[in-house]
């Protein structure tokens, strides 16, 4: 019996390499390392979950499609429980950004060219990809796929190379830019209306904020670049 799994975790999988060795973090009921099994895309995974219930569901939901002897389980928190010499892929998707940026920061090992990451965070998309450039990741590749209507993007990043982001390039990264996705003009209208009405807000609120040049600065050059995309 194959397993279905939705548009949004098929991107994820897209991007495992052949025989990758893969770390699910936050895996849940554990669907995508069970598909990355069962279509031999992955080798081995090791499924990880912050908690118990979840990683017990994607115990039995490994025995009822067949690949629990290709997979390990563990309940910890980020990476904690990876042995980085198991795997060169972490898969990290259905969480915050800021979660992320704060699982990577915690296991050092991952700054290591040979680990491919694959990250498709639901929010704080501009937090990770802040952290990713000033802590050296380099992003790779970046694919747009829309969700029972949302827009979510995925990540591929590996350490090394990369340098600090601009505020814009937080929001809407040149590696997105040039996937020529069709879902592109949307992600812009979204990104743009949500980065306005975040401005209008904090000048209407006539209150001190700290990140406001941060938000007016990303959204100038969000516009830019939708002026450049619209007539290049
Ligand atoms: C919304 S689910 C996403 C599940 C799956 N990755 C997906 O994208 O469909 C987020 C999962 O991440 C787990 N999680 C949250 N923080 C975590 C952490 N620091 N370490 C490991 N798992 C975590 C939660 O327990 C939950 O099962």
């Amino acid at each position: 019996m194959k397993i279905p799994i939705s548009q949004r975790l098929l991107c994820c999988a897209d991007q495992v390499a052949q025989g990758a060795r893969v770390a699910d973090i936050g895996c849940d009921h554990g669907y995508l390392g069970i598909w990355l099994l069962q279509e031999g895309r992955a080798s081995y995974v090791v499924a990880s979950d912050l908690r118990e219930q979840p990683l017990q569901k994607a115990v039995e939901n490994s025995r009822l499609f067949g690949t629990s002897d290709r997979m390990e389980f563990h309940v910890a928190d980020g990476l904690a429980a990876v042995d980085p010499d198991s795997v060169d892929t972490i898969i990290c998707a259905g969480m915050g950004g800021d979660c992320m940026a704060h699982i990577l920061e915690q296991a050092p090992w991952v700054r290591d060219p040979r680990y491919t990451l694959i990250l498709q965070p639901q929010t704080s998309g501009n937090d990770l990809r802040r952290y990713l450039g000033e802590r050296g990741f380099s992003i790779e590749a970046e694919r747009l796929v829309r969700d029972g209507g949302f827009l979510y993007f995925t990540i591929l990043a590996r350490f090394g190379g990369g340098t600090p982001l601009s505020p814009g390039e937080q929001y809407l990264s040149k590696q997105l830019l040039e996937s020529g996705s069709e879902l592109l003009p949307e992600y812009f209208d979204r990104v743009i209306n949500a980065l306005t009405k975040t401005v209008e807000g904090i000048r209407r609120s006539k209150k001190e904020h700290e990140k406001l040049s941060y938000f007016e600065t990303a959204l100038q050059e969000l516009l830019e670049m939708r002026k450049q995309y619209d007539s290049p």
